[in-house]
C-alpha cells in the first residue's frame, strides 16, 4: 500500500508530542517528509528544540525546519501555563541529535511539495502562521496540497477566550488565509477534541506498557492533568481527563472512520473580543459554499486504543 506523504507543522507542546508519537509509530502508513515548527504553545526557539529533542528521542530521522517567530499581526501569546516553561512540563529528554534544517520552514515546505510526485497532506497542530505564509508567498503549491488536517478552532466555546480556541486565537489572520485558500481542510476543533480524551485510568495503562518512553509519555500527560486542575479556566471535565487535541489531526488521517463531521462554511473573527472565534455554519444559514470539513464526534474508546498501540510501538523500538 502506498504511504500517505505528509508534512507536520507543530508547536510541541505536550499533546503535539503525543501526536508525533502516533504519526511516527504509523510509519508504515504515513510518510513524514518534513517537520516544521511554529510559535504557539511556546516560542519558536523552544518548539524547534522540543521537536528535535522528542523526534531524536523516539529515533525518527526527519528534517526539522524553523518557522516564523510569531503571528502575522498579533503579539505572540504562549501557553506556558499549560505546557510548562519548557513546553514539556517537567519532563527531560536527552539533547537532540537531529539538527535544525538549513532551510527555513517556508522554503522547506515549498521545495518538499513542489518536488513531490504525489500531492502532500499538511498536518497542522498549532497556529497556522507557517501554512498561511507558504500559501501567501507561493500560491503555486495549492494544487499540490491534498488536504490540510488542522487541530484548531471550535464551533462552540473556546479555551483561550469564551469563543476562541488557542491555535485560532494566536493567529486568526493565518486562519483566514488558510480558510480562503480553496484547499480541502479537515478541522479538529474543540467540538471533537473535547471528546477525544484519555481518562486517568487509561493514562495509567500508558505506564503499564513499561520502558522509559512509556514512563516519559505518562509524565507528560499527567503534567497536563495536574496543571489543568490549577488553571482558573476549565475545559470540559478538565480534572478527570486529558484532552488529546493534536492527536486528532493525525488520527483522522489514519482512521477517518472513527470520526463524524460535516462540510460547513467557516469564517474566523479577526479582531476584538471575538478574535479567533471560528464561526461554523452547521445549518447553512449563510448559504455559502462549505470550505471546511468540521469534525464533531469520535469513537473515543477506539481512539484511545489506537493511541495506546502507538505508544507500545515506540516503546518497543526504544527497548
Ligand atoms: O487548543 C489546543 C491546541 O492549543 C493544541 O494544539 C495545543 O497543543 C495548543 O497548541
Ligand atoms: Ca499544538
Amino acid at each position: 500500500m502506498t504511504k500517505l506523504p505528509i508534512i507536520i507543522d507543530t508547536d510541541p507542546g505536550i499533546d503535539d508530542a503525543m501526536m508525533l508519537t502516533l504519526a511516527f509509530a504509523n510509519d508504515d502508513v504515513l510518510d513524514v517528509r518534513l517537520v516544521t515548527t511554529c510559535s504557539g504553545n511556546i516560542s519558536q526557539d523552544k518548539t524547534n528544540y522540543n521537536a528535535r529533542t522528542f523526534l531524536s528521542y523516539i529515533g525518527a530521522s526527519v528534517e526539522i525546519a524553523r518557522g516564523l517567530e510569531g503571528p502575522f499581526f498579533r503579539e505572540l501569546e504562549v501557553a506556558e501555563d499549560i505546557h510548562g516553561e519548557s513546553g514539556f512540563g517537567n519532563v527531560k529528554f536527552p539533547a537532540p541529535k537531529l539538527p535544525v534544517s538549513e532551510r527555513p520552514a517556508i522554503t522547506a515546505m515549498l521545495e518538499t511539495i513542489m518536488t513531490s510526485d504525489e500531492k502532500i497532506t499538511i498536518v497542522a497542530t498549532g497556529p497556522l502562521t507557517n501554512v498561511a505564509a507558504l500559501l501567501l508567498a507561493h500560491p503555486e503549491v495549492k494544487p499540490k496540497i491534498e488536504r490540510i488536517s488542522w487541530m484548531g478552532g471550535a464551533a462552540v466555546g473556546g479555551n483561550m477566550s469564551p469563543v476562541a480556541e488557542f491555535n485560532a486565537y494566536v493567529d486568526p489572520h493565518a486562519v483566514e488565509i488558510v480558510f480562503r485558500s480553496g484547499i480541502p481542510i479537515v478541522m479538529s476543533g474543540l467540538d471533537v477534541t473535547h471528546k477525544a480524551f484519555v481518562t486517568i485510568d487509561e493514562a495509567e495503562n500508558i505506564l503499564r506498557i513499561g520502558g522509559e518512553f512509556a514512563d516519559k509519555a505518562y509524565q507528560l500527560v499527567t503534567y497536563y492533568l495536574d496543571v489543568m486542575k490549577k488553571t482558573p479556566f476549565h475545559e470540559e471535565n478538565y480534572d478527570q481527563v486529558l484532552h488529546f487535541h493534536d492527536v486528532c489531526a493525525v488520527m483522522y488521517l489514519l482512521n477517518p472512520e472513527l470520526f463524524e463531521g460535516q462540510n460547513c462554511h467557516v469564517v474566523v473573527s479577526l479582531e476584538g473580543i471575538t478574535a479567533g472565534a471560528t464561526v461554523v455554519d452547521y445549518t447553512n444559514r449563510t448559504d455559502k459554499a462549505p470550505n471546511v470539513h468540521v469534525l464533531h464526534t469520535v469513537n473515543r474508546e477506539q481512539f484511545v486504543a489506537e493511541f495506546m498501540k502507538a505508544v507500545e510501538i515506540i516503546s518497543a523500538r526504544l527497548k
